[in-house]
């Protein structure tokens, strides 16, 4: 499948590695190749910078935010959560009912320094999943993947022996069985389904737990489980 991945830092970096090995083509997208290509700075966790990682990742694709979504049947959205709307407002050819927009961003405040801080009033608000499909009804948005460390988000089986949860949300049913049955294929088991669009601002309203967990369980990958 052709899949584009908006975002060039780790979540993206992750997720664009995981999707080739799965023998997707993907292009990441990006406000400036060159600049993105000239980071080698690390990010606070270790991560290379992009143009580091793209040196080892060569074979995927850079190219602007618009050239990566043309053509591309999937798009995800891992940017800082603060840029989607504008990156999408600048590319509205790329905006059609034939797209899914998996978003799994989290409106985190930084400005404190770490751990970031989650932006509750706007999620209460409009979360940014809602914010997204209402700037560009005709998108299928699913919310899915936020809920855990992008270590997890397509490698499930790091936690639990895959056993964990994933949540989805999204107003086309057709979408949110599109996005499952693509998250199925990196193992996912236990896909719960949320309901519409508005069932993002549960998820990300879950970061606060999220982020209170991440010193407590150190380097050990974790995630949420509905026991039942
Ligand atoms: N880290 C995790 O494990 C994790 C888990 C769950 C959810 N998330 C969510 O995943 C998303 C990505 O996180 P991340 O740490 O990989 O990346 P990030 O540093 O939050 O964002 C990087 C991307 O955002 C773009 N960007 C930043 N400012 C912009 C602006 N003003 N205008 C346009 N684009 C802008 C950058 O574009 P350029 O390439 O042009 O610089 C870059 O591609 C976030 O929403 C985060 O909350 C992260």
């Amino acid at each position: 499948m052709k899949i584009a991945v908006f975002g060039t830092g780790m979540v993206g970096q992750t997720l664009a590695a995981a999707l080739f090995a799965k023998g997707h083509t993907v292009t990441i997208g990006t406000r400036d190749i060159q600049k993105a290509l000239a980071n080698v700075e690390p990010n606070g966790f270790g991560m290379p910078g992009f143009g580091v990682w793209h040196k080892a990742n060569s074979l995927i694709n850079v190219a602007t935010f618009e050239n990566a979504a043309a053509g591309a049947q999937l798009l995800i959205n891992a940017t800082n959560a603060a840029s989607i709307l504008k990156i999408l407002q600048d590319i509205p050819s790329s905006m059609t009912d034939d797209k899914v927009l998996i978003d799994l961003a989290n409106d985190l405040d930084m400005s404190n320094g770490m751990p970031p801080r989650l932006r509750t009033s706007d999620v209460v608000g409009q979360s940014i999943g809602e914010r997204i499909q209402t700037a560009f009804p005709k998108v299928h948005v699913v919310k899915t993947l936020n809920t855990m460390n992008c270590s997890v988000m397509l490698n499930p089986t790091l936690v639990a022996g895959g056993q964990s949860t994933v949540f989805i949300g999204g107003n086309s049913a057709t979408a949110k069985v599109y996005v499952s049955d693509f998250l199925k294929t990196f193992g996912w088991t236990d896909i719960i389904d949320l309901g519409d669009i508005t069932s993002s601002r549960a998820t990300e309203m879950l970061l606060p737990i999220w982020l209170k967990l991440w010193p407590v369980m150190g380097q050990t990958p974790y995630n949420f489980k509905i026991a039942r």
